[in-house]
């Protein structure tokens, strides 16, 4: 059988790196070829296990270099496409735009390019599958969900450059043809996360007896999905969604930010040893965040009905398994908290 060679982008980083893991374990029929710069959120220490796979490449480059990604297509003539690389932080997009416009924006549309400049003439069995996120449209009220059909309305740079992406992903589906698929997450959770995010923040700084930095009122929602469900939705989609189609992509599972730290730092009071209530003196309310999204909730009922995804843990779970793999991977945390992270610390958090 001929082997398929899969590009996927961004597979050094959190979510990346487990759908990597999950692809090259479960389908050996495929070369997948991670590419990724390592920025500070790309670490090939989260892919120790699968490195030497016989089905694994690794290629060190940037998505925003389009001769490169060019003669990148020519030399493996890629037949699909996962793209997850991406700058993520919402907080560094505000103090970055123009990074998120080059690596986001430019990015995809160099990888978009190249995939057309190979098979234009004959699309057959192709697919780009864009990973997007929950944000690009923009904020819900009290009440309401995000549905595939919600307008985009994003607020801050990354999700506006996230929601340009999907843009041109579409715009390339309707003018030269591209076979595409995207869809668009909540807020994913699980180990290897940089510890920029909220939870893996809060396990760190619980763990050293520092602050725990809440933004605004603490009354901000997001609904949570634990990282390995996103992995299986990834491979529904890619597999079995259909051409030219959008997914939303949930945990069905909204907490307000200060409800789920409370919870965090309980979980954390019994693994910890620590007294009860300990934990939870750590938490501080902070500066918001400019142009703070008060909630995201996601309709995950298409996916849901048409693909047969549903979430495979429920939150306790998914946050206790999160919580031991932090704490069993000590060292992972401190390797990647060391040099830069501590000076962007400073700054974000104004110490
Ligand atoms: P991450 O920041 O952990 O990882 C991003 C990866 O992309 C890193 O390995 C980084 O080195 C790589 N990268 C960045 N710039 C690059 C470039 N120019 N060229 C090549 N590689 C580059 O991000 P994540 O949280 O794993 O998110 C992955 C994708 O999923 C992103 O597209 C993000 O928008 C989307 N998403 C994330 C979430 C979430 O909760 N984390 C939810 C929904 C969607
Ligand atoms: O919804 C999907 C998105 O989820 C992804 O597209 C993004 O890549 C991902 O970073 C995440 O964005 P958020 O901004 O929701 O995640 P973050 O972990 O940064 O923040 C979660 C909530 O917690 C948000 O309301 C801001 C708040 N927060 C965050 C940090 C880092 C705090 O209160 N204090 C903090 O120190």
């Amino acid at each position: 059988m001929k082997v398929k060679t899969i590009l996927i982008t961004g597979g050094a980083g959190f979510i990346g790196s487990h759908v990597v893991r999950h692809f090259v374990n479960s389908y050996k029929q495929y070369h997948i070829v991670n590419l990724d710069v390592l920025t500070y959120a790309g670490n090939l220490e989260n892919l120790k296990d699968i490195e030497d796979a016989k089905n694994y490449t690794f290629v060190h480059g940037d998505i925003s270099d389009d001769s490169f990604i060019n003669a990148l297509f020519q030399e493996f003539q890629f037949e699909a496409v996962i793209h997850l690389a991406a700058e993520s932080h919402v907080d560094r997009s505000i103090s970055e735009p123009l990074l998120f416009a080059k690596t986001n924006i430019m990015g995809t549309l160099n990888l978009l390019n190249a995939f057309k400049e190979l098979w234009v003439d004959d699309w057959t069995g192709k697919r780009f599958y864009h990973i997007s996120t929950d944000e690009v449209y923009g904020t819900l009220g009290e009440t309401g969900l995000f549905t595939e059909s919600t307008a985009y309305d994003p607020n801050s740079p990354y999700s506006a450059s996230k929601a340009s992406s999907d843009h041109f992903v579409r715009a390339y589906g309707e003018t030269y043809g591209l076979p595409y698929v995207i869809s668009n997450c909540s807020n994913n959770y699980g180990g290897f996360q940089f510890p920029e995010k909220l939870i893996p923040l809060c396990i760190n700084n619980i763990v050293h007896h520092k602050p725990l930095p809440i933004y605004g009122d603490g009354k901000y929602t997001r609904d949570w999905l634990y990282v390995i469900d996103h992995a299986l939705a990834i491979d529904k989609i890619f597999h079995d969604g259909k051409n030219n189609a959008t997914y939303n992509v949930g945990g069905n599972n909204e907490w307000t930010n200060i409800d789920l730290v409370k919870l965090l730092c309980e979980i954390m009071d019994v693994k910890l040893n620590r007294a009860k209530g300990e934990s939870q003196k750590l938490i501080q309310f902070v500066k918001d965040r400019p142009g703070h999204d008060l909630r995201y909730a996601i309709d995950a009922s298409k996916i849901m009905s048409e693909l047969k995804w549903q979430p495979s843990v429920t939150f306790k779970e998914g946050l206790m398994k999160t919580v031991e793999w932090y704490l069993s991977n000590a060292e992972w945390l401190e390797s990647v908290t060391s040099g830069n992270y501590q000076n962007y610390y400073k700054t974000q958090y104004q110490e």
